[in-house]
């Protein structure tokens, strides 16, 4: 990839280093914040050899196919609140494939990004803590770009897709990290004053509501219908019994009682 160009009063991408390989961007970017990176740092590699997703599990980053960006953020927000900044990153990711692509990916809660109810993309969001403190967030983002069926491995061929995929042609990839990172600059910017505009947007885009989903937790599961998104971001379900719960990101693992969805 060519590199990047961005306004100079974009304080997301300040400064910007574009790698061939690395580990996972979010592990370099932590490995920077302990060197005092400033605000704002984007990293992104052209493949990962160790990509990192949510609950431990690995992110194929094969080289070439894929965007895999992490910003280092400095956000003035409690610890709690990190769900909302994971959630506003969804939309701003579907802003960013929006005005590259022409398609709109619709947001598995709390925020894989979906096409044809396939995955296209997952966000890992991690809090940085310095003497037990918020210091700063990684926000790291997988997108699926140019990835034949052939570059998944075989058991996430059913449930993943690429763009290409979608729309039968190889995207720019440097236009589409051009365009995410500028929607995170404006994200970043919008934050928190705009929440009832982007919780409005996540609704919208969430395919999770009137959805039938598996509330599963280490020990046991339940089935629920997730009827909305409450104003922390949280899912609002109704269980068999018709009795509500908000459920937050990390107390269950929500899926479709019959996989991924
Ligand atoms: C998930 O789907 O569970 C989250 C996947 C997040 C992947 C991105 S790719 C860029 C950044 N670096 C990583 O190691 N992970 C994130």
């Amino acid at each position: 990839m060519s590199p990047i160009t961005l306004p100079p009063d974009c304080r997301v991408g300040s400064t910007l280093l574009q790698l061939d390989s690395v580990d996972s961007t979010n592990s370099e970017i932590k490995r920077l914040a302990a060197q005092s990176a400033p605000d704002g740092l984007v990293v992104t590699a052209r493949r990962q050899t160790a990509g990192r997703g949510r609950a431990g599990r690995t992110f194929h980053s094969p080289e070439d196919c894929g965007l895999y960006l992490s910003a280092l953020l400095r956000p003035q927000l409690p610890p709690e609140a990190v769900a909302h900044f994971t959630a506003w990153t969804a939309v701003a990711v579907c802003d960013a494939v929006e005005a590259t692509c022409g398609l709109r990916p619709q947001i598995k809660w709390i925020n894989d990004l979906i096409l044809n109810e396939k995955k296209l993309c997952g966000v890992l969001t991690e809090l940085l803590l310095t003497d037990g403190r918020p210091d700063a967030l990684v926000v790291g983002i997988g997108i699926n770009v140019n990835h034949r069926p052939e570059d998944f491995p075989p058991e996430l061929r059913e449930s993943a897709t690429s763009l290409a995929m979608e729309l039968g042609q190889t995207v720019d990839l440097e236009e589409l990290t051009r365009a995410l990172i500028l929607a995170l600059n404006r994200l970043y910017a919008d934050f928190p004053a705009q929440r009832a505009n982007y919780l409005r947007r996540y609704r919208a885009d969430c395919l999770t509501l009137g959805r039938l989903v598996r509330l599963t937790t280490p020990t046991d599961w339940r089935d629920a219908v997730a009827v909305d998104i409450d104003e922390e971001f949280r899912l609002l379900v109704e269980l068999p019994d018709g009795s509500r719960e908000a459920v937050r990101t990390g107390e269950a693992s929500v899926r479709g009682p019959n996989g991924y969805l």
